[in-house]
């Protein structure tokens, strides 16, 4: 049977107001799982709590078997397990894209050029290797923000919308470099507004009113 990658029970968080309610939640390692929901819904909270990057109020979260203590810093759980792509793409304005891609391999010791270079051809931004994130359109940047969080080959993807910003073309290169990923074995879980990212989902959740329901 396959090991559960993510387990959320009774999961709530409120800032000045509940946001999420009661999330329950499991997540196999080979899933593709997308999750939409209106704009306000708690997306992209939901996302942040699963990626170790924001704590929960109450409710338990396991990670890896791990349960996670809402008090303790995962910052090397995250970088060796995670790919986080956001929605607001958090790239380091003061360096160029390339740097941006291989930081996160400075950081864990790895030195594998390989790998940055071939996510960025994929995602065709080679041309902008020495070019500083400032000077980068929406979509430059996105794709950029994409290439980073692969770059260490992580057994679970969180991708918070990551075609907002991008044309057709552009969202089929997106499409195509997930869905590669998660034939390779890694965990796919994406928010989207887009149906064709649904649909190419195995599974879809939307969240509402706090809570998440199978999608109709
Ligand atoms: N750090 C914070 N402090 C206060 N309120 C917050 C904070 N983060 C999120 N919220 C609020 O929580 C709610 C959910 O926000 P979230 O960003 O998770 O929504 P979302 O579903 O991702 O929306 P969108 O589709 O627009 O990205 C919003 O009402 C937002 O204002
Ligand atoms: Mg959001």
């Amino acid at each position: 049977m396959d090991k559960l990658l993510i387990e959320l029970e009774n999961i709530k968080k409120s800032f000045n107001r509940p946001v999420l309610t009661n999330i329950n939640l499991s997540v196999k390692n080979e899933t593709f799982l997308a999750i939409v929901g209106k704009s306000g819904s708690g997306k992209s909270t939901l996302l942040n709590i699963i990626g170790l990057i924001e704590c929960y109020d109450s409710g338990s979260y396991h990670f890896n078997g791990i349960r996670i203590n809402k008090y303790r810093d995962y910052a090397a759980t995250r970088r060796k397990n995670i790919g986080f792509i956001f929605q607001s793409y958090n790239l380091i304005p003061q360096l160029t894209c390339e740097e941006n891609i291989r930081l996160p391999q400075i950081f864990d010791n790895v030195n594998d050029n390989g790998r940055v270079k071939s996510l960025m051809n994929l995602l065709d931004i080679s041309a902008l290797a020495n070019q500083r994130i400032t000077t980068l359109s929406g979509g430059e940047k996105q794709r950029v923000a994409i290439a980073r969080a692969l770059v260490l080959n992580p057994s679970l993807i969180l991708a918070d919308e990551p075609t907002g910003n991008l044309d057709p073309i552009n969202q089929d290169i997106v499409f195509s470099v997930l869905r590669s990923e998660h034939q390779n074995g890694r965990a796919v879980l994406i928010i989207t507004h887009d149906d064709d990212i649904a649909k190419m989902a195995k599974c879809c959740l939307t969240l509402e009113g706090g809570s998440l329901f199978e999608t109709t």
